[in-house]
């Protein structure tokens, strides 16, 4: 894919540089932001990230239990990928539900290591998307660091598996993309879950809970009143294309 490859160093920094900016200056004061990258960018998004002012928070590993078998036979097998956790202020404290990640962890700590499974065949069910991310890793790192009804923004959105966990969770959510298919597969998946039994049994599958209705039960426990504030859109000709889901 063209914006997967590696165009050298400076141009990654430049990059990193402009759309971190342009994201900081969108988020609140205290709100987080998770990156995840591979070994092209994520030392570059780090950099970037510490010269901007975020604070890194955590860098997550995600092992993934089924990862697919190395054919080469020249390395180990690619089984992890990191996820950069930071705040936008060195100062401002941040939200962490560290209450629900010790209870979705069997009632001890979360470490940053996470052990969950590589997509399954169900999430693809409204088409293919090349570099999918599967929802339990998205629901998980949204449970931790949001409150119900907080506006999530993902600028590089895909299939929009940020948007379909946060909608899934009861959070808003906006995405942006660069290519009109992956934005069809978003709206189709949003379309999926606007159907309340689609939407139940897909939290019921979502992996990195104790057992099929702890997700179901946390949210129905959730305080409904959080973030009452609309985001206020606009757009403007020449803009990106957007899924507000
Ligand atoms: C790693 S994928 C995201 C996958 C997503 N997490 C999912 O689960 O489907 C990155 C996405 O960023 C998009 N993208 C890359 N460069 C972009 C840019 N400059 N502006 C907007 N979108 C861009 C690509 O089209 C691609 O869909």
């Amino acid at each position: 894919m063209g914006w997967d490859k590696s165009h050298g160093f400076e141009y990654i920094n430049e990059f990193n540089r402009k759309w971190l900016s342009l994201v900081r200056d969108k988020m609140k004061d205290d709100a987080t932001i998770w990156i995840s990258g591979t070994m092209h960018n994520i030392f570059s998004v780090g950099q970037i990230l510490t010269e901007l002012g975020f604070k890194i928070l955590n860098i997550i590993t995600w092992e993934k239990t089924n990862p697919p078998p190395n054919f080469s036979c020249r390395y180990f097998t690619y089984s992890t990928e990191q996820i950069i956790w930071a705040r936008k202020s060195e100062k401002v404290p941040h939200y962490f539900n560290y209450e629900l990640m010790k209870q979705v962890n069997g009632d001890k700590q979360m470490k940053d290591v996470w052990k969950l499974p590589a997509i399954a065949p169900w999430e693809k069910s409204c088409g293919k998307h090349p570099t999918q991310k599967p929802l339990s890793v998205l629901t998980r790192l949204i449970l931790a660091s949001t409150k119900p009804n907080a506006w999530i923004l993902d600028p590089f959105t895909g299939s929009s598996t940020t948007g379909i966990a946060a909608n899934l969770a009861n959070r808003r959510f906006l995405g942006i993309d660069q290519e009109e298919e992956f934005l069809t597969i978003s709206k189709n998946r949003k379309f999926e879950i606007e159907n309340p039994k689609t939407a139940a049994t897909y939290r019921q599958k979502i992996g990195g809970f104790n057992d099929k209705k702890e997700l179901e039960l946390f949210l129905v426990e959730e305080p409904k009143e959080e973030y009452k504030t609309e985001l206020n859109l606009t757009k403007k000709k020449g803009d990106r294309l957007t899924a507000v889901l």
